[in-house]
């Protein structure tokens, strides 16, 4: 890392996997959904390209965490490339997806960290898939859980995601992260 980091959920290694399908696809539009204090966040922000801008969604029910978040992008010099986005992620997708008709691209990368409830983890593949270009891809934490699992795999068997993938890098001994590449909408 190539500076400290806010406290948050993602462990160094973790980061490194992450930042390692950043680096290889040197997306232009990022959103993360679940921020908390900008762990995550500002690693991403930190090793994106310096055009792409990074867009963090967080519901933040605690104030303090809020700010929290905002002061450390702050204190990182990012504020100009880290939006942050106050709201549910359900939300947010449905503010994107009314913006993209007059929007020149999509989201290249998403990484989902927010809601880890099956049918948190489902509807946010389903709301945001619209918004994502056809070469983007879901990046989530915590496949570990099986509610993530669960997730994944309901919008895996509709069609929603056309690939599913996991991490190498693993957290009690399942693997940490998994990916996808967007299927069809349905629409
Ligand atoms: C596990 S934490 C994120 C950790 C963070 N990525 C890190 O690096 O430490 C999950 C976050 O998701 C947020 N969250 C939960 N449900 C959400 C929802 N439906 N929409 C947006 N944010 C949500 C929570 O407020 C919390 O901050």
């Amino acid at each position: 890392m190539t500076r400290e980091l806010p406290t948050g959920w993602y462990t160094d290694e973790e980061l490194a996997y992450l930042l390692s399908a950043l680096r290889r696809r040197q997306p232009r539009v990022i959103v993360e959904v679940g921020s908390l204090f900008g762990r995550s966040a500002l690693a991403i922000a930190q090793a994106m390209r310096p055009t792409a801008h990074l867009l963090c969604v967080d519901i933040w029910p605690d104030e303090r965490v809020f700010n929290a978040f905002t002061y450390a992008v702050e204190q990182a010099g990012l504020s100009e490339r880290v939006t942050p986005q106050h709201m549910s992620s359900i939300e947010a997708a449905s503010v994107w997806q009314s913006k993209i008709a007059n929007q020149k691209s999509k989201i290249d990368l998403l990484h989902l960290d927010g809601d880890h409830r099956s049918l948190g983890v489902y509807l946010d593949i389903r709301e945001w898939l619209p918004c994502l270009a056809p070469d983007g891809l879901f990046i989530g934490h915590d496949w570990g859980l099986d509610s993530v699992q669960f997730g994944v795999m309901q919008a895996r068997a509709e069609g929603l995601l056309r690939e599913v993938g996991v991490s190498d890098v693993q957290r009690h001994g399942k693997p940490a992260l998994w990916w996808g590449l967007p299927g069809t909408t349905g629409t």
